[in-house]
């Protein structure tokens, strides 16, 4: 049987396969949010013509199903077929993607006072020549050298030796010996570089992300970014768990991030005229379930009570053992992590933001894919995970979708007309709306009084922007002969749910240790929202504190932070230890005080308006 794409081109399909297998078989990939499991309604396609068995139509509209549209993960061909895929289906991974910059690393590194020690040192060694009279190994005589030169105990594992006796000779017995921790020799080279690179990497649940790095003078030398291919297969962690203990899903998993990694930093070498053999260490840094699947650890127990992950520190493997292709014998650190939920990007970002050097009470958030929280400083650390979800990367949410071209980013609701003015990135047709989006949306919807405290739509106002939709009411943002942007009121519970989380996560961790929210200094933002999120109106719904403006501080990518951080330093490394050890975790799921902070959150912008003064006046002076 075949698919017929309106773009002209035809692809093989096989009895009892799901659109959704087949054209990712072919390599055409479509947003599968939930995995292909019916629920999220994110993998659209219009049938043209021929026969299919649908299994469900999930979140599908009856206007959407009478145009012809199904969802590709339920959708089982019985004949040849004629399908179009519309732009907001498609899943663009592998692409180059721009995401700001973190703070100039460079500065934060000098900022911080310690001095430059890789994770991989060099000795330089003139080894004498073996002769008849001098037979002994090259091993043996290796060993003597460097003892001679103060540098006892150094180990040499079966892949460094089997290519010792012609590295001896090319070098003609003056070598270069790099080692690592232990000490363990992992490579000769004949050379003397000034230049020795690194690469600092942030594996995302969304997007990943790589610096390159002169690891002898610490300058970043260039930046690439993409999305992790792994969304082909869903959008949060727990989808991914799931997927890894399917069949040969840990392995595709695996096989995603690592080709990602390596397709980054193709065009960046090449443009820097740099051998990518020459790159001699590596830090990675993700969450526990990405550096789980990145070094081919089932993450299955992640997901089951009691949340045990098969390890936080990681021993200093090699990128051989990673599939990198850089020099196999490279050493690769993992930057540490804390427990299943709390991962190495939340150490990372706690290393970058300094907040364990200082006395100031400082609460830092990590806003992404889910949302964690640590708070402390340099005496004691607490963190927790808060289970928000990816709703503010379009997971969940009928028109949601990812920051990029075409998505509504801004949001202005007119108090008399209720009619909104859009701004989408790109200045392009709009067809979804990303989470600053969503954000705005609920903020003017609240201030305009289209949704009540709950979320609820105000019945009786004079717009037709409210109407009834199959799951209940729904405002539209933008129509036209092709789309409707709307948000509904369910998708707005989903957006509150996930603010509530993040709210409750922040307020039951202060009770947990005494404080509250006055005794907050410093608010740190990090993760890829934090480049856009608009504070005043994140305090508005109640997802961040009612705290001055002044406090907050928008870090960026805090994860690629510390990892560069940790590439060039043993100081960093070890802080990073430090921190990992040092945080307690606090499981949120099991506590019930948990699900009283959450439920008070729910609301705009919280049950308790003495908690949010600035708010309760801005509503007073509008009416
Ligand atoms: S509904 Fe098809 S992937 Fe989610």
């Amino acid at each position: 049987m075949h698919i017929k794409l309106t773009t002209g081109k035809t692809l093989d399909i096989s009895e009892g396969e799901s659109l959704l297998q087949a054209l990712k078989r072919h390599d055409l990939y479509l947003v599968a949010s939930c995995g292909g499991k019916g629920i999220c309604g994110k993998c659209r396609i219009r049938l043209i013509e021929g026969k299919s068995r649908i299994e469900s139509t999930g979140k599908l509209e009856p206007r959407e199903i009478d145009s012809g549209i199904v969802l590709a993960c339920q959708t089982f061909p019985s004949e040849d077929i004629i399908i179009d895929i519309p732009k907001e289906s498609r899943l663009v991974v592998g692409d180059i993607i721009e995401i700001s910059r973190s703070r100039d690393l460079f500065e934060l590194f000098k900022s911080l006072d310690t001095k430059i020690s890789p994770l991989v040192r060099w000795i330089s060694v003139d080894i004498p020549p073996p002769t008849i009279q001098n037979n002994i190994g090259d091993l043996e005589r290796l060993k003597k050298a460097i003892e001679e030169k103060g540098l006892k105990g150094m180990r040499f594992s079966h892949g460094f030796l089997s290519s010792l006796a012609k590295s001896l000779r090319d070098a003609d017995w003056k070598v270069n010996l790099a080692y690592t921790y232990g000490p363990e020799a992992i490579f000769i080279s004949r050379h003397e570089s000034k230049d020795r690179y690194g690469i600092a990497v942030d594996i995302g649940t969304t997007t990943i992300v790589v610096y390159l790095a002169n690891i002898a003078d610490g300058r970043v030398i260039d930046v690439g970014s993409t999305y992790n291919s792994q969304i082909r297969h869903g959008d949060d962690v727990i989808t991914r768990i799931i997927y890894a203990t399917e069949g040969e899903g840990l392995n595709e998993l695996r096989e995603a991030v690592v080709s990602d990694i390596n397709n980054l930093l193709i065009p960046i070498v090449e443009k820097h005229d740099i051998k990518i053999g020459d790159i001699e260490s590596v830090v990675i840094s993700g969450n526990t379930t990405m550096s789980h699947i990145f070094w081919g650890f089932n993450p299955a127990y992640i997901r089951e009570e009691p949340y045990i992950p098969t390890l936080n520190i990681f021993p200093l493997w090699r990128a051989g053992t990673a599939k990198l292709n850089i020099n196999a014998q490279s050493p690769v650190y993992t930057v540490p992590c804390v427990a299943s939920y709390i991962g190495g990007d939340i150490v990372a970002g706690v290393l970058a933001s300094k907040m364990h050097k200082n006395s100031e009470i400082a609460l830092f958030m990590d806003i992404g894919t889910n949302g964690e929280i640590v708070i402390g400083n340099n005496e004691w650390l607490v963190t927790a995970a808060c289970s928000a979800g990816p709703c503010f990367e379009g997971s969940g949410i009928r028109h949601g979708m990812r920051a990029t071209e075409g998505a509504v980013e801004s949001i202005k609701i007119n108090p008399q007309t209720f009619e909104p003015t859009l701004g989408v990135i790109g200045n392009d047709k709009p067809i979804g709306i990303c989470g600053s989006g969503m954000i705005d949306a609920i903020t003017e919807m609240f201030l305009t009084g289209v949704i009540d405290q709950k979320g609820r739509f105000i019945k009786g106002l004079n717009t037709d922007r409210i109407r009834e939709s199959f799951e209940g009411p729904e405002f539209l943002f933008y129509s036209d002969d092709r789309t409707d942007i709307v948000l509904t009121e369910v998708d707005i519970e989903n957006i509150l749910r996930a603010k509530a989380a993040i709210y409750a996560g922040i307020s039951l961790l202060l009770k947990k240790v005494s404080f509250t929210l006055d005794d907050i200094d410093r608010v740190y933002i990090a993760g890829g929202f934090g480049n856009y999120l608009n504070v005043d109106k994140a305090i508005i719904i109640g997802m961040l504190p009612d705290l001055p403006k002044e406090k907050f501080r928008f870090l960026g990518n805090t994860s690629v932070a510390g990892a560069y951080l940790c590439l060039l330093s043993d100081n960093m490394r070890k802080e990073a230890e430090e921190i990992a050890h040092k945080m307690t975790n606090i499981e949120l799921s099991v506590s019930r005080r948990f699900m009283d902070e959450y439920m008070s959150a729910l609301f705009l912008p919280h049950t308790d308006m003495r908690l949010f003064p600035t708010v309760e006046k801005l509503l007073k002076n509008r009416k």
